[in-house]
């Protein structure tokens, strides 16, 4: 039985990202349902990582014009359901198709608040085979919460969430 407890305590990011790594894997490991288990990673990500309030995916999908990404599995308060790309942080992720870090949402023009606690954002993208399936969204209510390295952290796991599809 997976248990989120068993990690160890840790401050400094690049262990915690390390071990947060590990347990995704053996999260994953066995199942390859896209829900089921970005509904698990959502899960681990919000329990694992320190002074965050939402944390989330949305998934690419073919809207009435367009192809949109549409709300998924996340934690957290309820979100918008649909983001046009190109609009907001996680629209900018998906078009640019690389991680948009925003130290201060209010500075970011068109940032689209869902939670009005979010000060700050990291967005990864989602590629499967060079196609773009969605975004990962995690929301601090911090400023300047997220850096580089939690930048790297999260595309190395969103990297072990592809690689078990
Ligand atoms: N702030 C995001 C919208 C999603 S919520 O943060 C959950 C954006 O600007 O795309």
């Amino acid at each position: 039985m997976f248990q989120i407890e068993s990690r160890p305590a840790t401050t400094d990011k690049a262990t915690l990202y390390e071990a947060l790594a590990a347990d995704l894997r053996a999260l994953l490991h066995g199942e390859r349902d896209l829900i089921a288990n970005a509904a698990n990673m959502a899960s681990l990500v919000y329990h694992t990582l320190p002074d965050v309030n939402w944390v989330g995916f949305y998934l690419l999908k073919q809207g009435e014009q367009e192809r949109e990404l549409v709300l998924g599995p996340f934690h957290g308060k309820p979100a918008c359901v649909r983001i046009a790309v190109g609009k907001g942080v996680c629209g900018t992720a998906a078009a640019r198709r690389e991680s948009v870090l925003v130290p201060d949402v209010e500075a970011f023009p068109g940032h689209m608040a869902c939670d009005t606690a979010s000060r700050s954002e990291l967005v990864v993208p989602i590629l499967q085979n060079g196609e773009l399936i969605g975004v990962l969204d995690m929301d601090s209510p911090s400023l300047a919460r997220f850096d580089e390295r939690d930048r790297e952290g999260c595309e190395a796991l969103v990297r072990i969430f592809v690689d078990a599809l």
